[in-house]
């Protein structure tokens, strides 16, 4: 039983990836690696630097000044998870932000972003017993991964547990707002030309609408189970 996988979590936005891969990393004792919080950290240090915003998008300086960005997470054991910072500053609740959002899947398309970000992913996982989320990461991160699953569930699940999440934290926003960002970003996500959100073949896909995160939570350390009883 020492034997260690490693798990993928692919999906559309919002779909409850990173609540389920949290859960099990805990329960495995694995790392567990955000990789949209550095998509969304990058879109951060494009926005500090003037290379992106609603009206503007400056490329050519992004992929120049690239290297200037330096992703770390620290993990924080009060809240049993890592958190991204960037350029040594705790950028965690900046980069969840609705104007983050509304930004991220754009800067997600740059393959030159895609591939620093790629090399730092590959890198945190390569000795197993991680589990990472994200779009690419069973197709292009961990192609080989023991485990791929692909969350689903409805555009309006998705948009009411975001906006639920903006609440909590105080903030705010319109439930219309979400609702477009979510459908807006799944739509760059998946037509993209450089690694789209596609499921891989040998991926299980969950649909979660209709299940409790405690359900989501069994069915999937089930699989899990299955899998370290057969490598
Ligand atoms: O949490 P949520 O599902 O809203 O999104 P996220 O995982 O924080 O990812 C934010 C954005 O980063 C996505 O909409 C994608 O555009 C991009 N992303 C990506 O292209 N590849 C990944 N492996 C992870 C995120």
């Amino acid at each position: 039983m020492n034997k260690k996988i490693t798990i993928a979590i692919d999906g559309y936005s919002s779909t409850g990836k990173s609540t389920i891969a949290k859960q099990l990393a805990n329960k495995l004792g694995y790392v567990y690696v955000d990789s949209g919080a550095m998509y969304r950290a990058i879109t951060l240090f494009s926005m500090n630097n003037g290379y992106i915003s609603k009206c503007k998008f400056d490329i050519p300086s992004l992929i120049e000044n690239l290297g200037n960005a330096f992703l770390k997470f620290i993990y924080n054991p009060k809240l049993g998870f890592s958190e991204m910072y960037l350029n040594d500053v705790n950028v965690e609740n900046e980069i969840r932000k609705l104007e983050v959002s509304n930004l991220v899947s754009k800067i997600a398309e740059i393959p030159e972003v895609r591939k620093k970000l790629v090399g730092i992913q590959k890198e945190m996982g390569k000795n197993k017993g991680v589990v990472m989320d994200g779009r690419d990461i069973g197709t292009v991160v961990f192609r080989d991964a023991e485990l791929k699953i692909f969350m689903t569930s409805s555009p309006e699940t998705r948009a009411k547990r975001r906006y639920d999440e903006f609440v909590e934290k105080g903030e705010q926003v319109r439930y219309k707002d979400v609702y477009d960002n979510v459908l807006d970003r799944d739509r760059v996500d998946i037509s993209r030309k450089h690694s789209p959100l596609i499921k891989a073949v040998d991926a299980i896909e969950i649909n979660n609408s209709d299940l409790t995160k405690e359900q989501q939570f069994q069915i999937i350390l089930n699989l899990v189970e299955e899998k370290l009883r057969n490598v």
